[in-house]
């Protein structure tokens, strides 16, 4: 089984991205072959400063390779090393509806808050076919927010395998359910856009900072709170506590007695010792850049050489051999 997923380099990685997209990609890295690439590409269409794209690509795969991801277990590439899906994607977008694409939900938000949009947003989604479908995947662990996305790719493939017979396989997105939302600090989902975020290595003041400011209401701590679970402190402990913790915290938090600032503080601990290993060894790949830009290199020689096979899989059914 073929595993791949891609990650926007858009800045500082958040609990969003990490317990969304990271921590399922790091924990398939044990059931197939597992690709996974910083969407350089892709994060042209939001950002326009050269300078913080390379910072921002740097940023992610130190955060990556902290957090888990093996790269002798996996192939970690930058996207814009293999150039080969940027040709794959011209020749999907010529099988590609125009009404596909403007059902995708990032071009309507574009449109629906009036930001005049590009030819690389409208086209996005192509491009991430084209990532998918270049490598034979058969499994893609994403957020929610990309579901659509992977549907696309699918019809996408169907359309092509129909156009000049089969040449792509149809992959599946993998969405884990109890993770997929991660509320942000204001109780939106946790998004960079929102400026709603916690980063998974940020600075320990400007966090504590953020996470005793997180939106409470204004009931008394003696008051009995039978909504303990949708408090917004409990929904993120639960990510990094383990459950009997997140369990005795919400059952006094129902009870009545817990104060909003002493939960807080216990999910500052607790975050901050969830990362503890992760954050030492991002400390050690930081002052090792060498060893870090050769696992994406080395990536990129594996991740090019099946891209090029499929490539001229479907470059042989559509005649362009
Ligand atoms: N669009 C994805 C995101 O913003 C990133 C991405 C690009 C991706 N290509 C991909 C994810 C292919 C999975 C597979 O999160």
């Amino acid at each position: 089984m073929r595993i791949l997923s891609g990650i926007q380099p858009s800045g500082a990685l958040h609990l969003g991205n990490y317990f969304g997209m990271m921590l399922p990609a790091v924990e398939l890295q044990e059931k197939g072959e597992a690709f996974y690439f910083i969407a350089n590409y892709h994060s042209m269409t939001s950002l326009r400063k050269a300078e913080q794209r390379r910072s921002n690509t740097l940023d992610v795969a130190l955060d990556f390779l902290a957090c888990g991801l093996d790269s002798k277990k996996s192939v970690f590439f930058k996207q814009s090393d293999v150039p080969e899906v940027t040709e794959l994607a011209w020749m999907l977008t010529t099988i590609t509806p125009m009404g596909l694409l403007e059902r995708g939900h990032s071009y309507k938000d574009k449109i629906a808050n009036g930001i005049s949009p590009d030819h690389g947003i409208f086209a996005y989604p192509v491009l991430m076919a084209a990532d998918i479908l270049i490598y034979d995947s058969n499994l893609v662990p994403v957020g929610r927010d990309q579901k659509q996305h992977v549907e696309m790719t699918r019809d996408m493939a169907i359309k092509f395998n129909e156009t000049y017979g089969q040449t792509f396989i149809l992959p599946e997105p993998q969405i884990r359910e109890e993770v997929a939302v991660v509320p942000g600090i204001d109780g939106r989902k946790m998004s960079k856009s929102y400026g709603n975020t916690i980063e998974i290595f940020g600075d320990e003041k400007a966090i504590r900072k953020k996470i005793m400011g997180i939106t409470m209401d204004s009931r008394t701590p003696a008051e009995p709170k039978p909504d303990a679970d949708k408090n917004l402190a409990i929904q993120l402990l639960k990510l990094v506590a383990t459950a009997n913790v997140a369990k005795d915290f919400e059952d006094r938090l129902r009870a009545g007695g817990l104060g909003y600032g002493d939960l807080k503080k216990a999910l500052f601990e607790h975050y901050w010792n969830y990362f503890a290993e992760p954050r030492k060894k991002r400390a050690e790949l930081a002052a090792n850049l060498d060893y870090v830009n050769k696992v994406l290199s080395d990536g990129a020689v594996r991740a090019r050489a099946l891209a090029r096979q499929v490539l001229n899989r479907a470059k042989k059914a559509s005649g362009l051999d």
